[in-house]
C-alpha cells in the first residue's frame, strides 16, 4: 500500500497507479501525473513506429546531423516530434532539452511548472538491425517563477533536483521504468490493450554482479584504471554484455546485477554519453534502486552542468562493482 493506504500489485495499470503515488506528495496538483501520462502516450505512439520500421520506410539515415554530429536516423526525428508534441501540448511543461534540438526550446507556456530532458530515441544504431533501443526523460521543477522567461537555472539543474526520471525499453517486450524519488517501478506494455501495466513493482539492484558492459573496442583509449578493473572482471570470469543502446545495457544491469561503463577516452576527455538527458536520468533511477552511478570522480547526480549537450564519463550499476571500479582508477592516478 502507498502513503493514503491503497493498495496496488502486479497488474495495476500505469495510470492508477500514477494516481496512488499522487499520495506521496501531499500538495501535489496532478500535473507531474499529468506529464507522467502524457509520456506514456508519446511512449506508445514511439513504440508502434518502432515495431513496424521496417515495413514503413522509417528505417535508416535522415540525411542530416544534429548539434553532436551524428547521423540522424529517421526515427530519431519522427521519435524527437512525437514527444515534443506531447510535452508540448500537456500544458505541465514549460522547457525542453531534447538531444536532436540545437536549443532549448521554450514553450511560452505560463503555466508550465516542468522542465524536461530527453533524449527521444536511445541506440539508434540498433534501429535497422531490430535490437532494443530506447527512450530516456528527466524532470525538473522550474527554478524562475511560473510565467516569466526561462532562465539557465532553470535548464541547468543537477541531476539531484530531478522530480522525476524514467525510461522506455523497446525490446522483446515494451517497459516503462520510472521513479519519481519513493522507489522505481517497471510497467510492461501490452500491445493488444494498449496499456501498460505494472509488472516490476519496486525494483532493487543486487549489490554486486557479474556483468560488464563496455565497448571494449576502445581499450587502446582508456585509461589505467578502467583498463585495470576490466581486467579484474576478466580474471574472475565475468560476463560481457554490451548491447550499444544505453537503456537496454542498463536495464539488464539493474535487474540482474552488473556494471556499465562509458568512460573518458584519449579522443573524448569526457566519455560519450550526454550529462542532461542521459546520465542523470539514469544515476536517479540507479540510486533508488539501491545502485550507484559515478563519473569516476564524483556522483552523477551533484554535477552542475555547465552546457546542454555536455558529455560526461558514466559508471552506472551494482554498487559494489561501481566502488571497485573508483579504487582502481583512484589507484592509477
Ligand atoms: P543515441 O543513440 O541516443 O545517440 O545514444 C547512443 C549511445 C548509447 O545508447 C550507447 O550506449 C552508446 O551510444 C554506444 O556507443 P558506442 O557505439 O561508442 O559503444
Ligand atoms: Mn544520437
Ligand atoms: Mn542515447
Ligand atoms: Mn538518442
Amino acid at each position: 500500500p502507498d502513503q493514503s493506504g491503497m493498495a496496488y500489485s502486479v497488474g495495476t495499470t500505469l495510470d492508477r497507479f500514477i494516481k496512488f503515488k499522487q499520495s506521496d506528495f501531499p500538495f501535489a496538483s496532478g500535473e507531474l501525473s499529468q506529464l507522467l501520462r502524457d509520456i506514456a502516450l508519446a511512449a506508445k505512439i514511439v513504440n508502434r513506429e518502432t515495431n513496424r520500421a521496417g515495413l514503413a520506410n522509417i528505417g535508416g539515415a535522415f540525411g542530416q546531423t544534429n548539434v553532436q554530429g551524428e547521423e540522424q536516423q529517421k526515427l530519431d526525428v519522427i521519435a524527437n516530434i512525437r514527444f515534443m508534441r506531447a510535452l508540448s501540448k500537456g500544458g505541465e511543461v514549460c522547457a525542453i532539452v531534447s538531444e536532436e534540438e540545437d536549443a532549448v526550446i521554450d514553450l511560452k507556456n505560463k503555466s508550465g511548472k516542468y522542465v524536461v530532458a530527453i533524449d527521444p530515441l536511445d541506440g539508434s544504431s540498433n534501429i535497422d538491425v531490430n535490437i532494443s533501443i530506447g527512450t530516456i526523460f528527466s524532470i525538473y521543477r522550474r527554478k524562475t517563477p511560473l510565467g516569466s522567461p526561462i532562465q539557465m537555472e532553470d535548464i541547468m539543474q543537477p541531476g539531484s533536483e530531478q522530480v522525476a526520471a524514467g525510461y522506455v525499453l523497446y525490446g522483446s517486450s515494451t517497459m516503462l521504468v520510472y521513479t519519481t524519488g519513493f522507489g522505481v517501478n517497471g510497467f510492461t506494455y501490452e500491445t493488444s490493450l494498449g496499456e501498460f501495466f505494472l509488472s516490476h513493482p519496486q525494483i532493487k539492484a543486487p549489490k554486486s554482479g557479474k556483468i560488464y558492459s563496455i565497448n571494449e573496442g576502445l581499450e587502446l583509449d582508456w585509461q589505467e584504471g578502467i583498463k585495470n578493473y576490466i581486467d579484474e572482471c576478466k580474471a574472475k570470469r565475468y560476463a560481457a554484455r554490451y548491447i550499444g543502446s544505453l537503456v537496454a545495457d542498463f536495464h539488464r544491469n539493474l535487474l540482474k546485477g552488473g556494471i556499465y561503463l562509458y568512460p573518458a577516452t584519449k579522443n573524448n576527455p569526457n566519455g560519450k554519453l550526454r550529462l542532461l538527458y542521459e546520465a542523470n536520468a539514469l544515476a536517479f533511477i540507479a540510486e533508488q534502486a539501491g545502485a550507484k552511478a559515478t563519473d569516476g570522480k564524483s556522483r552523477i547526480l551533484d554535477i552542475v552542468p555547465d552546457s546542454l549537450h555536455q558529455r560526461t564519463p558514466l559508471l552506472i550499476g551494482s554498487e559494489e562493482m561501481v566502488d571497485q571500479a573508483i579504487k582502481h582508477i583512484e589507484k592509477s592516478k
